[in-house]
């Protein structure tokens, strides 16, 4: 490895995951069945992708963590929180992602993943009825209650470094609020306020998580750190931050695919995507006011690709107010399906001289096995950036988010296009192995 100056993956990394559901079970048990030989961790780029670094007669391609020191598996301790008490394995087998064989090889691992009490609040998701809540607390006490389970963790388990992953529930949609999320004094009243409307449960857990010294990513689409306050506080910490909502079907395929209609300068006229899915997510997804925060996540996707001011010719039909095109995503509760999500993407273009055409897509995935990977990725390479002194939002990390974090309040956009943030990834990891940042592609 070429001399880099990032401090050294010493000692055990703690991941906490806010959540025990289907994603952090089946990420959970991914990691745990992967370190013991028993299955592969497809999809992670961490484990599997190689890259270029170094150019011309010095180029050579290699896995990231021969350019970079990244935490092992073998390394990473686990801990998490749920509404719900039911551990790890319990928890996995409820889920039904993955079949029990897969499951039992490390269940004595699993039964000892026993969340602790969450910090929740009902009106954030309303179908949820667990009673592992910590009862009665404002939101500063909230904080104050997080921090201290994140330090016993850390000496229970005798970890180094710790991490926190929210793979819970989406919460409602919290519309961001100038007097309260834009500056970090304000954010801090209101919580010492109890202020339960502008606060959400997750942003207690975020600022108990950087105040520890644990980067803090955000996998659902809430706005929790994705404000100038959180910002602020990531930056007085030196903590990164990485946010927001998983990219793993739908989202995916309209970053990879949306390039192929704005490279070869075709024009889109509507995009129409509908999913059916039957898990819990699928669930508290029903609840309008928690979809509000997915539609608004699932629709920025489009808008920095396919650009109608750039392009008004190609992308200004239609009057969708911020598309111009037609950009519609339904989700629907099915319950029949669980955790295998089926979408559609119905895309109506136009070539030569208008003439309409579409295109097709229907995806039959699996939301936690494709979420899983991403889990794994977002927390290695968040460590990574923490020991690279990098702090603040992490853009290198958009390859992995419906919805990046951006500096909205310069005007920056977020980049969404899948092959402009491999580059942004692919650039970051040279630049923190000591390597130059390049374009070249291959
Ligand atoms: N699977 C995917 O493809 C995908 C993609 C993008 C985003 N996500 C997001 O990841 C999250 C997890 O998805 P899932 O399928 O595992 O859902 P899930 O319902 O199976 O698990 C979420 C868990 O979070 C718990 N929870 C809710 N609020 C909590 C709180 N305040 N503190 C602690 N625990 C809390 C719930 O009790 C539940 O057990 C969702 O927000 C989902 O939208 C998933």
């Amino acid at each position: 490895m070429k001399q880099s100056k990032v401090a050294p993956a010493q000692g055990k990394l703690g991941i906490l995951v806010v959540g025990c559901g289907a994603v952090s079970t089946t990420f959970m048990t991914g990691v745990l069945m992967a370190r013991k030989g028993l299955a592969k961790p497809v999809g992670s780029m961490t484990q599997y992708d190689k890259m270029r670094v170094g150019r011309g007669a010095d180029a050579k391609y290699l896995h990231y963590a021969d350019i970079v020191p990244l935490a092992k598996l073998d390394d990473i301790v686990f801990g998490c929180w749920d509404v719900y008490p039911q551990n790890a394995y319990q928890a996995a087998m409820y889920a039904e992602v993955l079949k029990e064989k897969d499951i039992n090889p490390v269940r004595e691992e699993l039964e000892q993943i026993v969340p602790m009490p969450a910090a929740f609040d009902k009106n954030y998701a309303k179908r949820l009825d667990g009673d592992n809540v910590k009862q009665g607390l404002t939101r500063w006490q909230m904080v104050e209650a997080l921090r201290q389970d994140i330090r016993d963790f850390k000496a229970q388990k005798g970890c180094d470094r710790v991490v926190v992953l929210w793979a819970a529930s989406t919460e409602i949609y919290v519309p961001i609020n100038e007097q309260v999320h834009y500056q970090l004094t304000d954010l801090e009243a209101a919580m010492k306020a109890d202020d339960r409307e502008h606060i959400a449960p997750s942003m207690c857990y975020a600022y108990a998580a950087l105040t520890e010294g644990a980067p803090f990513i955000m996998g659902a689409p809430n706005t929790t750190v994705d404000i100038p306050a959180m910002w602020q506080l990531a930056e007085q910490t030196r903590m990164p931050i990485a946010g927001k909502d998983f990219k793993t079907g739908q989202t995916l395929v309209k970053s990879g695919f949306a390039p192929i209609i704005g490279t070869r300068c075709l024009g889109l006229s509507g995009w129409f995507s509908t999913n059916i899915l039957g898990n819990r997510d699928g669930l508290v997804l029903d609840e309008p006011a928690n979809f509000r925060t997915k539609e608004v996540s699932k629709l920025s996707t489009l808008e920095t690709i396919l650009k109608p001011d750039v392009q008004p010719d190609l992308y200004g039909h239609g009057n969708d107010e911020d598309t111009q095109y037609y950009h519609k995503v339904r989700i629907n509760y099915y319950p029949p399906r669980n955790d295998n999500k089926e979408g559609w993407d119905n895309i109506d273009i136009f070539g030569w001289m208008g003439y309409p055409m579409q295109i097709k897509i229907n995806f039959l995935c699996r939301d936690s096995i494709l979420a899983a990977p991403l889990c794994l990725d977002l927390c290695l390479l968040s460590d990574l950036a923490a020991r690279a002194g990098r702090f603040g939002t992490q853009r290198f990390l958009s390859f992995f988010l419906k919805s990046p974090m951006h500096d909205y309040t310069q005007g920056e956009e977020a980049v969404n296009n899948l092959y402009q943030q491999y580059t942004m990834l692919k650039n970051a990891i040279r630049e923190m192995g000591g390597y130059e940042p390049d374009e070249e592609i291959d």
